[in-house]
């Protein structure tokens, strides 16, 4: 039988849930309104109830993703700032030794590939990818929300060119969750066919070793010491 230790807190297992949830509400309700003119996108529109229902829906959806990612960000920077919190998912030198490594293994040039601590280079590059695209999303999608307001204080062209950011960084977003995320959730052979420790909070032993040894090294240093 495994044994599991724990990942993430049930604080970061339900952010990941709301951010999932509501990522999907904001693809079904605003990639149709990107596609209008074509025939899957009315047949969508249809289906949810109607144009007005889906900006509705689209709207509060989109302030509920800001709300959070407000409180993601703000728990993040007090965590680092009081102590609590360590910079595990800040890139560092060894993220790019680490990725060359890998790729030097992959190429079958060197005998091990590289070994992780908590977040390996690949996590980090994903985590900071949804950061800065949540900033480029909420705020042109806030422009797009209050076009009076914002064009008080900047150019009318603002509004045009934040829609074209805002449904390109959409549409990038939907495809990189699609492409990346789901290979490495689900069709990577490490954890074929499904990665349950976001929902669980645990991960085995067996994984610790094979993904995070670096990690796991720590935290026995830690328990050797609390136990001497
Ligand atoms: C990953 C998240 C999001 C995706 C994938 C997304 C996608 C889209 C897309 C594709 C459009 C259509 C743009 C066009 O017509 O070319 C749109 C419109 C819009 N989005 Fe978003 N969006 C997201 C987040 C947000 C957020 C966070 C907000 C608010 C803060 C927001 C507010 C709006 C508004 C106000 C519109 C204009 C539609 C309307 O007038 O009702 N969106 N979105």
């Amino acid at each position: 039988m495994s044994t599991y230790l724990t990942r993430f807190t049930l604080r970061q297992r339900t952010e990941h849930a709301l951010v999932m949830s509501l990522f999907v509400v904001l693809s079904l309700t605003g990639l149709p309104q990107k596609y209008f003119d074509a025939a899957w996108a009315r047949w969508m529109i249809d289906a949810l109830g109607g144009i007005d229902r889906i900006r509705w829906f689209h709207r509060a959806a989109g302030l509920s993703f800001t709300a959070m990612t407000a409180f993601h960000l703000m728990y993040a920077v007090g965590s680092v700032a009081t102590g609590r919190s360590p910079l595990s998912i800040v890139p560092n030198r060894k993220d790019f030794t680490d990725a060359i490594q890998t790729l030097q293994y992959y190429l079958g040039r060197v005998d091990a590939p590289a070994q992780f601590d908590r977040f390996d280079y690949r996590q980090k590059f994903e985590y900071w990818g949804l950061v800065l695209g949540a900033v480029v999303v909420i705020s042109t999608g806030l422009i797009l929300y209050f076009p009076i307001l914002f064009t008080h204080f900047f150019p009318g062209e603002l509004v045009p060119a934040a829609k074209v950011a805002h449904s390109n960084e959409g549409l990038m977003a939907f495809l990189v969750v699609i492409l990346w995320h789901i290979y490495n959730a689900h069709l990577n052979p490490d954890v074929f066919p499904f990665d349950k420790t976001i929902f669980t909070g645990k991960i085995s032993l067996e994984r610790m070793h094979h993904e995070h040894p670096l990690e796991l090294a720590r935290l026995k240093h830690v328990q050797d010491i609390e136990e001497t």
